[in-house]
């Protein structure tokens, strides 16, 4: 499937309309293969002949069981512990140059890895501090997980040791949290597009979900959002997501292309769940000058990179994979680039051996690893083909945009 939209049948449109309604996750055009594949899965279990049988399904009364078990299948759920690591050591910075209760707001944290690599970051820099992190997903299955604070030990990959052993208690085939750590965290069921907004928050960290939004919910979330950051507060998108919320949120400058933002516009009065409270943990130091990223006091050379412009690199040729070393030799040059964005431009490629799509994920999980994204973009149709069937990390292009 490319990415042409009039291609598609019009009840696959209509059920992605449906979802992006529901909890603003669109899958067209980049994922249209995964989400119609699970339609076609459900069409037939459901023997119903046609998928637009099912849409029909989807608009009837018993339709919110049915909506919730394509948004579980649709949804991109990848995740890792210490997730953008050179970013949560910056927010654990930050925190500890503030004063008073610190209110953390992990939203769509996924199975809880984010919340608590947060918590157990700051409660090892500042043993005595009062924090919350309040862990929040659409998912009942990942928050159920969440609030269990217990994995299998085969996941528990990228965390300090030292970490590892003051806040879990490890056995041979699991970790469970420690009680201690568990008591600043609490987990919730939460949709960031319809359900009632927290407690005004001093930080919300929103990583790696803004850039499933279809646009027109991506600005109903953002403008939530801004309703519950306390003035002076801060946002944390995922790397390659700055863009996306520059027009509700102003960037702090920062370097190594780590994108912390904060709330620009005048604030709303926040309408939430617990009344009108806005409560004042950092309100007493709202001056942006004294962020510790704008005040320089980071061991960083703020300003050094612009975050917001990636590196593009168009390649051109022909790769099969007596020629993948060539491919390899060019983008781990690309990646050397100070940059925390890099896309790569597919377009002028006449060949691409499937090998070479294992180079890319393994490059982008490298990227990623340093706190960065790299994605790949094309708009010739058998080359999106080709990007879409190994699900590589897609940079939109402007067909997609419009
Ligand atoms: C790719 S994961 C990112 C997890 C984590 N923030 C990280 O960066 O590792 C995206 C998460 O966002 C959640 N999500 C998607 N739409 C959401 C919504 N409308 N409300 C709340 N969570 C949502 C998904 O369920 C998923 O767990």
């Amino acid at each position: 499937m490319d990415g042409d939209t009039t291609r598609q049948p019009a009840w696959l449109t209509a059920i992605d309309a449906i979802i992006v309604r529901h909890c603003g996750l669109t899958s067209l055009p980049r994922r249209a293969w995964r989400l119609e594949g699970r339609i076609r899965q459900r069409t037939q279990a459901l023997e119903l002949n046609h998928p637009s049988r099912y849409l029909a399904l989807l608009t009837g009364p018993s339709a919110r069981q049915e909506i919730a078990r394509l948004v579980a299948a649709v949804r991109v759920d990848q995740t890792t512990w210490m997730r953008h690591k050179d970013q949560l050591d910056d927010l654990t910075t930050i925190i500890g140059s503030r004063n008073g209760a610190a209110h953390i707001w992990s939203a769509g944290c996924g199975r809880g890895q984010e919340a608590y690599s947060i918590a157990m970051l700051l409660a090892d820099a500042y043993p005595t501090r009062d924090f919350t992190v309040l862990g929040t997903d659409l998912s009942e299955d990942a928050i159920a997980q969440a609030k269990q604070g217990r994995y299998p030990m085969n996941e528990m990959v990228g965390i300090p040791a030292r970490l590892l052993a003051a806040f879990w208690h490890l056995s041979e085939d699991a970790a469970r949290t420690t009680e201690a750590l568990r008591g600043h965290i609490s987990f919730r069921v939460h949709n960031l597009l319809t359900d009632p907004l927290p407690t005004p928050q001093d930080v919300i960290v929103v990583r790696n979900v803004l850039m499933y939004f279809a646009p027109s919910a991506l600005r109903t979330v953002l403008n939530r959002l801004a309703t519950v950051l306390v003035p002076g507060g801060i946002l944390v998108t995922g790397p390659s997501e700055g863009h996306l919320v520059r027009d509700v949120f102003t960037p702090l400058p920062s370097a190594n292309g780590i994108l912390w933002t904060t709330s620009s516009a005048e604030q709303l009065p926040a309408r939430t769940e617990g009344g009108d409270r806005r409560h004042v943990a950092w309100s007493q130091d709202p001056d942006p000058a004294r962020s510790p990223l704008t005040s320089g006091t980071l061991d960083k050379q703020p300003g050094s990179i612009d975050p917001f412009q990636p590196t593009v690199r168009r390649i051109k040729g022909t790769f099969p994979p007596e020629r993948l070393d060539a491919l390899k030799q060019e983008l781990f040059e690309l990646v050397e680039r100070p940059s925390a964005r890099f896309i790569v431009d597919l377009d002028d490629v006449e060949f691409l051996c499937d090998e070479a799509a294992d180079l890319f994920l393994r490059l982008s999980a490298h990227v990623e690893q340093l706190g960065g994204r790299l994605e790949v973009t094309a708009t010739r149709p058998g080359v999106r083909h080709w990007i879409e069937r190994w699900n590589l990390p897609e940079h939109p292009t402007d067909d997609d945009r419009a």
